[in-house]
């Protein structure tokens, strides 16, 4: 598969397509961000590296972070784990309250914000130094330790969390959140504000490709049967409402954020990222979801 001369395409193609969407401005920060930044890259699990644009840019990886995060509580904990957040998609928006009102303060999955402060929640009660665990294995999985949080976007999100405040008290009242809410919630926010180019989320997603195991060492970092399940909650919960969509355009697991990333695995094929910051109305990348669109018509191959 030449998968430069594909990706070449889609960045011609791009130059023709006028973005309607909108960076994303209620965490004041992220709306700085320059709209037309567009990064690509894909890394093949035998063939290596292709790109373009801003590929090795960072950027804000936002609800992203939910992937590491439920990675991490899944290697620590059994099954037990699922009795306090679910895997069903929402069909809802990714800070919505409602379902919590009728389902006990059970989040539907763990890529929703109520699910992700759950995870959140529980990783501060495992955890020794959650901050430090947290970034110490992104390191781990990218062979990078320069990764780190913007304290910009921090200090942003921290001053405007009103939503995610009322989403754990509301889960708190059903007794679901075990620690304190300032604790819990500066931690999901701390985890969202981690910044990293496409180049290295490709790197660090190698894993959910590669049933488990970094490529570069060949180090298992999570059992293949836990893989398969993380895929599984990618390919239905990761674009929230707009998860549906997404597997009829695209066809394979992944999870977006508002900093305009979002990272697809093939499993056994490859990981790859795009970045493109204005979003549409759900909250997803609008020129990332076209882009990985065309990369699974152009290759011929998707999950499906
Ligand atoms: O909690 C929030 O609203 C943000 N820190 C993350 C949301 C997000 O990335 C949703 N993704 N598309």
């Amino acid at each position: 598969m030449n998968y430069q001369e594909i990706l070449n395409t889609i960045q011609s193609e791009l130059y023709h397509i006028k973005s309607n969407g909108k960076v994303a401005s209620y965490i004041p920060e992220l709306a700085k961000i320059k709209p037309d930044k567009f990064g690509m890259h894909l890394y093949c699990i035998n063939s290596g590296h292709y790109n373009f644009g801003d590929d090795t840019e960072r950027f804000s990886i936002q609800s992203i972070s939910k992937v590491f995060a439920l990675t991490i509580a899944m290697s620590l904990l059994d099954d037990t784990l699922f009795d306090r957040v679910g895997v069903e998609p929402s069909g809802d928006p990714f800070n919505s309250l409602v379902q919590l009102e009728h389902e006990n303060g059970i989040p539907r999955n763990p890529f929703i914000n109520a699910g992700a402060l759950v995870i959140s929640d529980i990783l501060i009660s495992e955890l020794k130094n959650p901050k430090k665990d947290f970034l110490h294995f992104i390191h781990t999985i990218t062979n990078d330790n320069t990764i780190t949080i913007n304290p910009q976007v921090y200090a942003s999100e921290k001053s405007n969390s009103y939503r995610n405040a009322a989403v754990l008290n509301f889960m708190k009242s059903f007794g679901n959140i075990k620690n304190d809410i300032d604790t819990v919630l500066d931690f999901y926010i701390y985890q969202c504000a981690i910044e990293m180019s496409c180049e290295e989320l490709s790197t660090a997603f190698m894993i959910y490709a590669n049933g488990g195991k970094k490529l570069f060492d060949n180090q298992t970092i999570i059992a293949p049967e836990k893989i398969k399940r993380i895929n599984a909650i990618m390919q239905t919960c990761g674009f929230y409402d707009e998860a549906g969509e997404f597997s009829f355009r695209v066809g394979l697991p992944g999870k977006s954020g508002v900093g305009g990333g979002i990272v697809a695995i093939h499993p056994e094929q490859y990981a790859v990222t795009v970045w493109s910051p204005p979003l549409n109305p759900k909250g997803n990348s609008e020129l990332g979801m076209y882009a990985l669109e065309r990369l699974t018509t152009l290759t011929g191959y998707s999950i499906f």
